[in-house]
C-alpha cells in the first residue's frame, strides 16, 4: 500500500446507453447528457485532488459506425458542453486538451473546440485531455508514417529509433504515460485507448455506468491503485528494498 495520487488517469467513460435504458429513457442520449455532467464533476474532483493530467475516452474512431442520429446529438452535445463548461475549466484552473483525428469533428464542433483549447491554455492546475475521434493504433500507424519519413528524409536514423523519439509522434507528447486507467460499465477492455502510453498502466474495471460515476468511484480506484504493487519487471523483494 502506498499513498501516491496518480499523475496522469485515463479513464474509459462507458455506459452512457445502458444507463439511458435502465432509466426508462427512449432514446441513449439522455445517458450522453448526464454523462457531461459526470465528467464536469470528475474532473473538478480530480483537479482538487492534486491529480495533474485527466485524459478521457469521449468518442472512439469506431465509434464513427454508430447510428448517424446518435452520433450528430453526439456532436451537439459536445458542441454545446465546450461552452457552457468553460466556467467550471476556468474555475478550477483547467486547461483543455484534445487528441483524435479532429478533422473528421464537424467544423463548428472543431471550432469550438480550439477556441476552449485557446481561452484555457494558461491554467495550471489540471490538464484534461479529451479523446475524440481517437483511436490507438491509427495514431500509433501515424506516428510510424512520420518516422519512416523522417528515416527517409535523413533526419533521423534508424538506431535513433526508440521510446522517447517514437513518443514524440505521438498526439500524447508532452503528457506523462497513466499511471491509472479506470473503465466503467463493467467491460473489461481497453477498446483501442492509449495502448502504447498505457503499457504499465494498473486497469482498474468498476461495473458502475459513466453517468452514475462520482468521486467515491474515483477514490475507490485511486485506493485500487494503491494496494497494487507496480513492480515494472522487478521482483518484490527489489521493490520493498527501494521503499
Ligand atoms: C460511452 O457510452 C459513450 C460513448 C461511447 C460515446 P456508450 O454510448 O458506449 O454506452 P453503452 O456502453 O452502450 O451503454
Ligand atoms: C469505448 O466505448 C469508447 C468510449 C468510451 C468513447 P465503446 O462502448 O465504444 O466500446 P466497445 O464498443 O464496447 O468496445
Ligand atoms: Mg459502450
Amino acid at each position: 500500500m502506498n499513498n501516491l495520487i496518480p499523475k496522469h488517469i485515463a479513464i474509459i467513460m462507458d455506459g452512457n446507453g445502458r444507463w439511458a435504458k435502465l432509466q426508462g429513457f427512449k432514446t441513449r442520449i439522455r445517458g450522453h447528457e448526464i454523462g457531461v455532467t459526470a465528467l464536469r464533476n470528475t474532473a473538478t474532483h480530480a483537479s482538487e485532488m492534486g491529480i495533474k493530467y485527466l485524459t478521457v475516452y469521449a468518442f472512439s474512431e469506431e465509434n464513427w459506425s454508430r447510428p448517424k442520429s446518435e452520433i450528430d446529438a453526439l456532436m451537439s452535445i459536445l458542441i454545446r458542453s465546450l461552452s457552457s463548461e468553460l466556467e467550471t475549466l476556468q474555475k478550477n484552473g483547467i486547461r483543455l486538451n484534445a487528441i483524435g483525428n479532429l478533422d473528421n469533428l464537424p467544423r463548428n464542433c472543431k471550432k469550438e473546440l480550439q477556441e476552449t483549447i485557446k481561452a484555457t491554455s494558461s491554467n495550471n492546475t489540471m490538464t484534461l485531455t479529451l479523446a475524440l475521434s481517437y483511436g490507438s493504433r491509427q495514431e500509433i500507424l501515424i506516428a510510424t508514417k512520420n518516422i519512416a519519413k523522417q528515416v527517409l528524409e535523413g533526419t533521423l536514423k534508424i538506431n535513433e529509433i526508440n521510446d522517447i523519439s517514437f513518443s514524440k509522434e505521438l498526439s500524447t507528447y508532452g503528457l506523462p504515460d497513466p499511471e491509472l486507467m479506470i473503465r466503467t460499465s463493467g467491460e473489461q477492455r481497453i477498446s483501442n485507448f492509449l495502448l502504447w502510453q498505457s503499457s504499465y498502466a494498473e486497469l482498474v474495471f468498476l461495473p458502475v455506468l459513466w453517468p452514475d460515476f462520482s468521486k467515491e468511484h474515483l477514490e475507490d480506484a485511486i485506493l485500487q491503485y494503491q494496494n497494487r504493487e507496480r513492480r515494472m519487471g522487478k521482483t518484490s523483494d527489489q521493490i520493498e528494498i527501494k521503499e
